[in-house]
């Protein structure tokens, strides 16, 4: 897919007239990333968005110690850094490059007009933060009712819901997160993770590949775990 391609499936900019649109082609930015390179840090001060034209990026908070926790990990055609040019605040997380990664990049004016000018964006805008809204509630549900065995389930279904392939009753996740990763989205750790995808190996319930993982089952674990 080319960079134009890319932008128009943007949930914010699908609707946008092609006169809009182009605007904010030639406007913005390309930015490219390593692997595992810091995009920007929590409390920084702001003056950007990014839409994510190739790779995936991790969005953290971390504490004194150092322990992550992961909020979201977005991928293709997801945006992020609304935050600190909507309320004018610093960061709220720190966002980290998990591919070597291609960003657009628009500045905050340009951004702010746009919505200002726009309705659709600004409405595609509410709807995209409701959505992540929503996630965060199940999120918080996970985290605090669940125990390790339950977060560690409902993190590999949210993964399977956002970027897994059905096949024939098996979901298949392609670029597995890392099990750090995995512990951070959890709220867990490395060690459990790795017993509990041995103990879901061990019941038939996923296969591991490389970094695929398969649910075998999905309608199965789902009903088991959610
Ligand atoms: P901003 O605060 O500018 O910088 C960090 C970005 O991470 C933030 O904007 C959002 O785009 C994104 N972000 C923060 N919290 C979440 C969350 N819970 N889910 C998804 N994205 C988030």
């Amino acid at each position: 897919m080319d960079r134009l391609d890319l932008l128009r499936i943007v949930p914010i900019f699908t609707d946008l007239e092609d006169e809009v649109f182009k605007k904010i082609v030639d406007i913005g930015l390309e930015r490219k990333y390593t692997k595992n390179s810091i995009v920007f840090l929590e409390e920084e001060i702001g003056a950007i968005l990014f839409i994510i034209l190739n790779g995936r990026v991790k969005v953290v908070r971390t504490d004194d110690n150092g322990k992550e926790v992961i909020l979201s990990i977005l991928g293709q055609g997801d945006f992020f850094g609304e935050m600190a040019l909507l309320d004018d605040l610093p960061r709220s997380a720190t966002v980290v490059a998990l591919d070597k990664s291609e960003l657009f990049i628009i500045h905050r004016r340009d951004f702010l007009d746009l919505i200002e000018r726009t309705p659709k964006v600004a409405t595609a805008l509410l709807r995209e933060l409701t959505l992540r809204l929503r996630k965060s509630n199940e999120q918080i549900e996970n985290l605090s009712l669940k125990d390790a065995v339950g977060r560690v389930a409902t993190v590999i279904l949210q993964l399977a819901d956002e970027v897994g392939k059905i096949r024939k009753g098996a979901v298949v996740i392609e670029d597995f997160p890392v099990q750090q990763d995995l512990a951070n989205m959890a709220g867990t750790s490395r060690e459990t993770i790795s017993r509990t995808i041995h103990q879901f190996m061990h019941n038939n319930y996923v296969e591991q590949k490389g970094n695929t993982l398969i649910i075998k089952d999905y309608e199965k674990f789902k009903n088991l775990f959610s």
